[in-house]
């Protein structure tokens, strides 16, 4: 079960919680008001005793006499305030709820020593104790001590300036919700989230002003998108196309657009994949469920842009009715393809929806997200998502969100002699195409369906699933995308 953590602000003030939090630089100081409160002498022995620095990220937990009125004190080191950039606030925040995770409440002085915090630190912060507290334990009947949890905690957040942590809790809270929404989605076994289960938590999304069309199989036939129903033939899932419409900014304002790639499983289909690891293939709908919680993420907070999430939602099975190597199907945009490997079904599946979305709404930005291509773990392993872009701008903007957010993005080259390799000879392309640059090749799939839209492909396989754990991640879908892409649009294209 997840733990329900209620966050309130207050100003600052005496402790009443019986564990209390206090942040501490490297020059061992905390804020004067807080030492005021908790006790300056408490703080200075605890920190001599446990040789405690105040460096970034460590932490002393403390069990006290109680003649304060609270029972532990818990010390989380800042390190150099000025310093601290990326993600560090969300993994302090992180590291602080990982602390107090068998305790039904506490009292949180979030100031520190000398200088005011950054609205965007004190978001950061609450976004860690968020993503922390989540475990996907939904299937767990009997929980092992190590897991076991307080179901509740009640967080106070003392702040200097109330009014506004009021504002900022609101925001952490909601792209929290979007975050954790992903990764739930992404954890969800595929015998319970298939494709029509997937429509039901997109349509969900109508209650905060999300406009949402569903488009089946035989609204995709009369389009002609033969590429992606040709992944869909061996499931008994019917395959449909999401499309979500947050319309914040002007009217005609040309609509930022994501394209996710959701693939319920992906067994490899008639070229089966080999059975070690292929469980992990639930969470090959990673890029779906990254667009769907970021117009989640948008549309809480209101997003002042015209955001378009399109996803495409199959499952790629061995049947009598697969698709086989060597078929050729006809993509919407009349290009046709050469099916080598019926499990290089991701560029099929956003082929249709690239160009789709390129033809219905002329978007100004196309950024599509899809665990795509096991090279790219070969090329970056789990630390950075592959980054494909025609446009130096939008991938520059996107390599400055990745920074900003700890979902790091590293550029990948795309060139005409990578692009000849797609070449097929008997259909315009092939599917596969080799060993080598495989998801520089995956990419340059892609980019024959796209026209000469500003557009970029982020192959987050080794960021999205299986994911390293860290601060503020234990789960293993992180909901990679969500913070990056509402970043960007918050940074680059908004207002
Ligand atoms: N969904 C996989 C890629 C993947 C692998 C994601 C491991 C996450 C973890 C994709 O559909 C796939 O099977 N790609 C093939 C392409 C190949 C057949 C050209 C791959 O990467 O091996
Ligand atoms: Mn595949
Ligand atoms: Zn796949």
């Amino acid at each position: 079960m997840q733990k329900n953590i209620v966050i309130e602000s207050s100003t600052i003030s005496a402790p009443k919680k019986n564990v209390v939090v206090v942040l501490v630089n490297e020059d061992g100081k905390s804020a004067f008001e807080v030492e005021k409160m908790v006790g300056k002498a408490l703080v200075d022995r605890i920190m001599k005793v446990r040789h405690f620095k105040g460096d970034k990220l460590e932490l002393v937990d403390e069990v006290c006499d109680g003649k304060k009125g609270f029972d532990r004190l818990v010390l989380i080191g800042v390190g150099n305030v000025a310093r601290l950039q990326g993600d560090d606030w969300v993994k302090l925040g992180g590291a602080t709820f990982a602390a107090l995770k068998d305790s039904e409440e506490a009292d949180i002085y979030l100031t520190v020593a000398g200088e005011k915090l950054k609205e965007q630190s004190i978001l950061d912060f609450i976004l860690g104790i968020r993503l922390r507290g989540y475990a996907f334990d939904d299937y767990k009947t009997v929980l092992k001590n190590k897991e076991k949890k307080a179901k509740s905690c009640k967080i106070t957040l003392q702040l200097e300036d109330e009014k506004a942590g009021k504002i900022l809790l609101e925001r952490a809270n909601s792209l929290a919700d979007a975050v954790l929404f992903a990764r739930d989605l992404i954890n969800q076994p595929a015998n319970i989230l298939g494709t029509k289960e997937f429509v039901k938590e997109v349509e969900k999304l109508e209650k905060l002003g999300v406009n949402v069309e569903i488009l089946d199989e035989k609204d995709m036939k009369k389009l002609g998108m033969g590429a992606l129903l040709g992944v869909s033939r061996g499931s008994k899932r019917p395959p449909y196309l999401a499309v979500m419409q947050w319309q914040g900014g002007k009217t005609k304002d040309r609509p930022l657009a994501f394209v996710g790639k959701g693939v319920v499983f992906d067994s490899g289909g008639i070229s089966l994949k080999s059975s070690g690891g292929m469980e992990g293939m639930k969470g090959d709908m990673g890029g779906a469920a990254a667009v769907t919680g970021l117009l989640k993420a948008a549309a809480s907070r209101k997003a002042k842009a015209n955001i378009v999430g399109v996803i495409g939602l199959v499952e790629n099975m061995p049947d009598a009715n697969a698709q086989r190597p060597g078929d050729i199907v006809t993509s919407m945009s009349g290009q046709t393809i050469e099916v080598i490997n019926t499990d290089a079904e991701g560029r099929l599946v956003l082929s249709d929806a690239l160009w789709y979305t390129k033809e219905r709404f002329n978007p100004k930005i196309m950024v599509d997200l899809a665990t795509l291509t096991g090279a790219i773990m070969v090329a970056l392993g789990s630390d950075h998502a592959g980054l494909f872009s025609n446009q130096d701008d939008l991938a520059h903007n996107l390599i400055k969100a990745g920074l900003e957010t700890g979902e790091k993005l590293w550029r990948m080259p795309l060139n005409e002699t990578y692009d000849k390799l797609v070449d097929s000879k008997v259909a315009d392309m092939r599917n596969s195409c080799g060993r080598h640059a495989g998801s520089i090749t995956a990419a340059q799939f892609l980019k024959r369906f796209v026209g000469d839209t500003a557009w970029a492909h982020l192959d987050i396989a080794g960021t999205a699933i299986e994911s390293p754990l860290n601060e503020y991640n234990q789960s293993w879908a992180s909901g990679f995308g969500v913070r990056l892409l509402d970043r960007l649009i918050q940074d680059s294209y908004e207002g």
